[in-house]
This record gives structure tokens, sequence and C-alpha cells, in this order.
């Protein structure tokens, strides 16, 4: 169905999201000159909010090492070229934001404090508020950005003879209810939604966290790649019956000294690893989740009690524990893995520029090549303030292009019920995977009908049932243990399979893949 909408506006660059991609993007793109529409479902509980451990910000001299930690967290699927670039600029992103005012913690001698996460050698995470860093970065770029429409989904991208023409935007009521539609004519697109860990049961992401841009840009005619590499965190807090969002435990915890035992005392990671607790995450989050089907429970238990002043050092990890009767000082945290990022994602070059002329990713959304099967800790706020600006220089090359295409305005959309795909999602494609459970998810996203579209929740629903279709084709498809892919059926890494699935949509709308023609770059022996 082709329609115009009951209003109209114009920019140069549409930026959909207001996290820490979106918002570095839209400030950069006003410094030059652009004018920049931020279009957000909410525009204060975004994933960067709730990031904590920091930023990894390596030196100069620590550039290479930060570049072979990336890699190797990356099991063999990091493109090296990104990782060089991306790492590479995290001077130039730290002093971005502290030149929209960030303030970092320092050190006792005065300079900038600097933690360690799984899978860093050396000590190069920055970070602020102890273990508020994403709220500080957020506060900051929320200051500097143009104003967001918020409360407002995008339906569609549109699309025309040059490439990407702007996008189709539903506001919503206060409950939800889609109400008027309006066309915002742009040369200039950036998907900037986020992450999708709504995909599961349980996860680390706020509610709006339902891969939107995904589906958004398979509709456009982008591809995808590397979305069977879903990281779960291992240290999330437990609570029996814990359902959505729950809060994470940050791994900065163990780079502080926190240790990872089993309720018997015994250390979960222990040898596995030459990095023991401090492994990458989905060694340690594997290690957990072979503990607990081992032993029969449901969690183990993170032990923060040698942490010098834990409550000062991590306020939001402690309030977290506090409100839910639990004393990071003089208790161990009971926690288990849960969905905390998207590894893959819209596949762009290293200014975010996707397959389609003018239709731009970055952040969680995008795949860079950066993080490959696994990503390492807190390279995510990196990316999203490296490839923020790199977007919006890249967005400026698109002014004064034609934003010439029909607007498409769907009206029902191919979904399941939520309960139903973040069960099915949860137990088939959860931390460790297998054909059987594959399949049977793939019998549940078969039974995805065409639904009318009314609410923000259902455009969600169908976005993630997308994700869900994605997912789950990659992940039957990777016969193999690799990274945050881990099949009980194929435990060991396969080199043959050391390549990217891409995916993207036929003309008929069906999902095809090809195998993506990254260089393979071996793994060092004995890690992941
Ligand atoms: C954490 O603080 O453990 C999360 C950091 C990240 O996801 O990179």
């Amino acid at each position: 169905m082709t329609l115009t909408g009951s209003w109209d506006a114009a920019a140069d660059l549409v930026v959909v999201g207001a996290g820490v991609a979106g918002l570095t993007a839209a400030t950069e793109a006003v410094r030059l000159g652009l004018r920049v529409l931020v279009v957000a479902k909410d525009a204060v509980d975004t994933s960067t909010r709730y990031a904590q451990g920091g930023m990894a910000t390596a030196t100069i001299d620590d550039v290479a090492a930060h570049a072979e930690d990336t890699v190797v967290a990356g099991a063999g699927l990091c493109d090296p070229e990104a990782v060089r670039s991306v790492v590479g600029d995290g001077a130039a992103a730290f002093a971005a934001l502290t030149a929209l005012g960030a303030r970092f913690d320092a050190s006792a001698d005065g300079g900038v404090a600097r933690t360690r996460e799984g899978g860093h050698r050396t000590a190069r995470i920055v970070h602020a508020g102890g273990d508020a860093t994403g709220a500080e970065i957020q506060r900051v770029l929320t200051a500097a950005g143009p104003t967001a429409l918020t409360d407002a989904v995008v339906l569609s991208v549109i699309t025309g003879p040059r490439g990407a023409a702007g996008v189709v935007v539903a506001t919503a009521d206060p409950g939800g209810a889609l109400e008027s539609v309006g066309v915002i004519r742009a040369p200039a697109v950036l998907l900037a939604t986020g992450g999708s860990s709504m995909l599961f049961a349980t996860g680390t992401n706020p509610t709006g966290a339902t891969g939107d841009g995904i589906a958004l840009a398979l509709a456009a005619g982008a591809e995808i790649a590397d979305v069977e590499f879903v990281q779960f965190h291992p240290t999330v807090f437990f609570a029996p019956g814990g359902h959505g969002r729950l809060p994470l435990i940050s791994e900065a915890l163990r780079g502080e000294g926190a240790s990872l035992i089993d309720q018997g005392g015994r250390p979960v990671v222990g040898d596995a690893h030459p990095l023991g607790d401090l492994a990458p995450r989905d060694v340690v989050s594997r290690a957990i989740a072979a503990r607990l089907s081992d032993t029969g429970a449901t969690h183990v238990l993170l032990d923060a009690r040698g942490v010098p002043d834990v409550a000062r050092r991590f306020p939001t990890v402690t309030r977290s524990c506090r409100e839910r009767g639990i004393d990071p000082a003089t208790t161990p945290i009971p926690v288990a893995p849960a969905a905390h990022y998207a590894c893959g994602g819209i596949v762009t070059d290293l200014a975010g520029r996707t397959r389609v002329p003018g239709l731009f990713a970055a952040g969680e959304v995008a795949r860079t090549g950066l993080h490959g099967a696994n990503r390492l800790a807190s390279n995510s706020l990196l990316e999203g303030v490296v490839l923020g600006r790199r977007v919006a220089a890249a967005a400026r090359e698109r002014f004064g292009t034609d934003p010439t295409g029909d607007p498409v305005v769907p009206r029902v959309a191919r979904r399941l019920d939520r309960a139903v795909l973040q069960a099915a999602a949860s137990a088939g494609i959860g931390v460790v995977r297998d054909a059987a459970g594959i399949d049977a998810v793939r019998r549940v996203a078969a039974g995805a009908v065409d639904r009318p579209l009314t609410t923000v929740r259902d455009v969600e629903d169908s976005a993630l049932t997308t994700l869900l279709d994605a997912t789950v084709t990659a992940a039957a498809l990777r016969t193999e243990t690799r990274g945050a892919h881990t099949r009980r059926d194929h435990p060991d890494a396969d080199p043959a399979q050391c390549r990217s699935l891409v995916l993207s949509r036929d003309d008929d709308g069906a999902l095809s893949v090809r195998l993506g023609d990254l260089a393979r770059r071996p793994v060092p022996a004995g890690v992941s």
C-alpha cells in the first residue's frame, strides 16, 4: 500500500535512535551545518544509558595490543581493518566526549582512571561515575544533540532512484497506539536503533531494544551479517522468575578482583582459560552454562567482597543489588548469563554506509567487522562514538541529493506474539544451542502471520520476528562452535566456516544467505 503521510518534514539527515551512535552523529552533523532530525521511541531509556564498565580507549602505545585483544575475542571473524581503524580512534573518541563535557573518573595520581574487563590483557577502559559510564555519555549527548521527536516509531525507510530518501514515521499516544503518520524527506538516513535483547526472555537492554533497525534495513535492501552471534553477558543479576531487562553486574567488578564461584564455593572458570575469570565473555558464559548444567543450579555467584570500597567504586551495581536484598560488600551476588549484545547487524563500511546509497547504520545495530563472533568488553561505546562521527561526515556527501521515492506505509506485518517468541528464542538459541533446539525455534517462527500494525509494540514484534527468522537461519547453518555461538552438537570451531553469513531479502521478500568474503584470520592457539 502506498500512501502519503498526514504530515511532512524535511532534513539533510534523519537519525533513528537516540543512544551513543545516533546522538554522536546528530551532534556532529549539526556542527557540520546539516539540518538533522532525530526520531526515537524513547530518548531516555536507551541501551547506552545502562552501559556500566566503560569505554575501551587505548593510549597510542597500546593500540596494537587493544586491536589484538579485540581480534582474539572475535574468534576469527573480525575484519582486521575495521579493528585497526576503530581502536585507533579511541583517543579521538575520548577527546570528543570530554569536549562535550563528559567527566571521566580520575586515578589517584590525577590521570584518567582505567580498569580491566574480560578479554583485555591490560587496564585500558575509561569509566565515569564508577560504573555509570553510559549514563554520563548519554547525559552529555542528550544535552548537546538536536531535539528529538520521541514517542515515534519508524515504519519504513523511503528509497528511490538515488537511494535512501527519508523515513515514514508514526507517532504514538501515551498508551503506545499509533496516531498520525508522517513523512520525513532526507537524502541521508542513519539507523542507530541499538540492540535487540528483547528477543530473549531475559536481557540487559531496555524494553525498546527490539531490533527495529534490522527489519528496516532488510526491507530497504541492505544486508545483515553475523546475527547468530548474540552475546550473553555472564553476570546479570539472577532472581527466580526474572523477566525482561535485568540489572547488569559489570564485568569491571572482576577487573577489580571479584570472582565467580558456584554455590559450593568452587571457581567457575578456573583453569579453563589463561585469563581465568577475565576470559572473553563467550568463554565465561559457556563455563557458567556448563556448571549450571552439571549442578542443576539456576545461578552462580559473583563474590565481590574483596573489591576495595565496592559501594563507592560500583554505585550502580550496589544500588541494584541492595534493591533486591543483596549487599555486594558482604554477600556474593547471584548471577546468570542473559542476552546482552548483538555482535552482528547491518553490514556497513567504516563510515557506516550500507549498500543502499544514503542509508547508514551505526552502533549496536550495525556490523562493521569490529566485533566478529564475540565483542570485546567496552568496545561498544567506543564504536558508537567513532562511527557516529564518521557517519556525520559521510552524510554530508549526500547534501543536495534529491530525496525522491514513494513512501510505503505498512498496514500489516508478519509477526509472532512476544511471549511466544521470547520463550522459543530462550529455549532454542540461548547460550548453548543444538540442531533440535534450533529446529524447534524454526517451527515456532514459521507460525508467524500477517497482522495489523496498530501499536508501537506491534511494530516491535514484527521487527523481533524478522530478527528471529534471521538469527535462527544463521544459527542452523553455522554447524560449529565459534565465539558467542555455542553448538553442543558441534563443540569445536571449524576452520572451513571461518566466514560471515550475510543475509538479505530476495525480491519476493524471502531471506537469502551468502558467505561473506572477509579474509580469514587465524585465531591464536588456546583462545576461545
Ligand atoms: C559491563 O560493564 O560488564 C558491560 C560492558 C560491555 O558490555 O562492554
